[in-house]
């Protein structure tokens, strides 16, 4: 029993002496494990007679308590003590300004859709979508462009492989032909589609990525276009100059925007216009290489610029569209984004919009903060 005693005090002694959590678990294999000096002393439990076993049990077992115990609460110890200096090292200054990591921007182009929508949402238009693979009725026929009408040659359309082609499927050659997919050359197809889902009277903005196969310095395979429809009664060609020059003003946030309306035609508009704005061409190279819109462009140092199409909606697109055409009308356009983000932001090569160049990207991107409003302005570069 004496030693007993002996070899708890020396264990308690080491114990108490452990400085990490792995000393301490030597100590608890010494003294609790299988081979234990304690596991040991009850297994001599067996040999003894009931009366020695009766006094030695108790005591035994209150050595094995009071070990356990120090081991307990030097664990405990240890482990606040390991918490203590992991907190005193992993501190945090939060005054400190948060680290500069690189970022993406938004492209120009994003940047001119947001504040389209942001101007038209405020006349009280709606944005609306449409799919680019599009089917031949909605890119041409609905749009007053049939099989043989020579507008369509100027579209340089891509086509899917027809599949109306491959034999069983076209029961006639008319159906195969509507049926026929593309990539949309425009956004007027958007007209069709809305006016076919929801009638009239529609008022909405279209703007997406549209198609053709065309490429120089001038023009690239994917373009950006915006559409815009208004459908109503008594709506005239005063409406849609209107529309024109408050958007212009809003967008360019400048008042002495002047635009020009030449005749022009275009299959699915009558009578139809082109949008000219005019600009100073002296401008360009200063203020920051813009090109300064505004002004008159027949005015000395100055010119015209065009922007796109409009004209009131054939009547006959807005029968295909199942709208009464002796009840409404409506006023369209169709302008270029990426010219008019050009235009505004003062870049010279629309090839380079597409290249994904992040040198180009950094310096004509608008940070995820830059979002336009008409409160705060839409289009100032900060
Ligand atoms: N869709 C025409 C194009 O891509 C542009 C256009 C012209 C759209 C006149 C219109 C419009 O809505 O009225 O060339």
């Amino acid at each position: 029993m004496t030693d007993l005693i002996d070899q708890k005090q020396a264990a308690l002694a080491a114990i108490d002496a452990s400085t990490s959590i792995d000393a301490l678990e030597e100590q608890r294999v010494a003294a609790l494990g299988k081979k234990g000096w304690v596991s040991l002393a009850l297994k001599t439990l067996g040999q003894m007679s009931p009366e020695e076993r009766k006094e030695a049990a108790p005591a035994i077992q209150a050595v094995r308590g009071e070990v356990a115990g120090a081991i307990d609460a030097k664990k405990a110890e240890l482990e606040a003590a390991a918490l203590e200096a992991q907190l005193a090292s992993e501190t945090i200054d939060l005054t400190l300004p948060a680290p500069d990591q690189p970022k993406g921007s938004i492209h120009p182009v994003s940047q001119v859709m947001d504040e389209l929508a942001e101007i038209f949402a405020d006349l009280g238009f709606s944005v609306a979508t449409g799919p680019e693979i599009e089917d031949d009725w909605h890119n041409f026929t609905a749009l007053n462009m049939d099989e043989s009408h020579p507008a369509r040659a100027m579209h340089d359309t891509f086509y899917f492989p027809d599949k109306a082609a491959d034999g069983a499927a076209s029961s006639s050659e008319a159906v195969g032909q509507q049926k026929r997919m593309l990539l949309r050359t425009h956004t007027s197809p958007v007209q069709i589609r809305s006016m076919k889902d929801e009638g009239a009277p529609v008022r909405l903005i279209a703007p997406g990525r549209v198609y053709r196969s065309d490429s120089d310095a001038t023009h690239t395979p994917m373009f950006h276009q915006v559409e815009g429809l208004v459908v109503d009664e008594d709506i005239h060609l005063g409406h849609l100059k209107w529309t024109l020059e408050t958007f212009f003003k809003a967008f360019f946030e400048r008042e002495d925007i002047v635009l020009r309306l030449r005749p022009s035609y275009f299959p699915f508009t009558e009578p139809s216009v082109e949008v000219d704005v005019g600009y100073s061409n002296e401008g360009a190279g200063k203020e920051g290489g813009r090109r300064v819109v505004g002004g008159h462009g027949d005015a000395p140092g100055h010119d015209w610029m065009e922007l796109g199409g409009s004209g009131m909606v054939n009547r006959r697109v807005l029968e295909f569209a199942g709208i009464d055409a002796d009840k409404y009308q409506g006023f369209a356009f169709g302008l270029g984004i990426d010219r008019i983000a050009m235009l505004k932001y003062g870049m010279n090569d629309l090839r380079a919009f597409f290249d994904g160049d992040p040198r180009w990207l950094n310096h004509y991107g608008f940070s995820p903060y830059d979002q336009p409003t008409l409160s705060a302005g839409v289009g100032v570069r900060p």
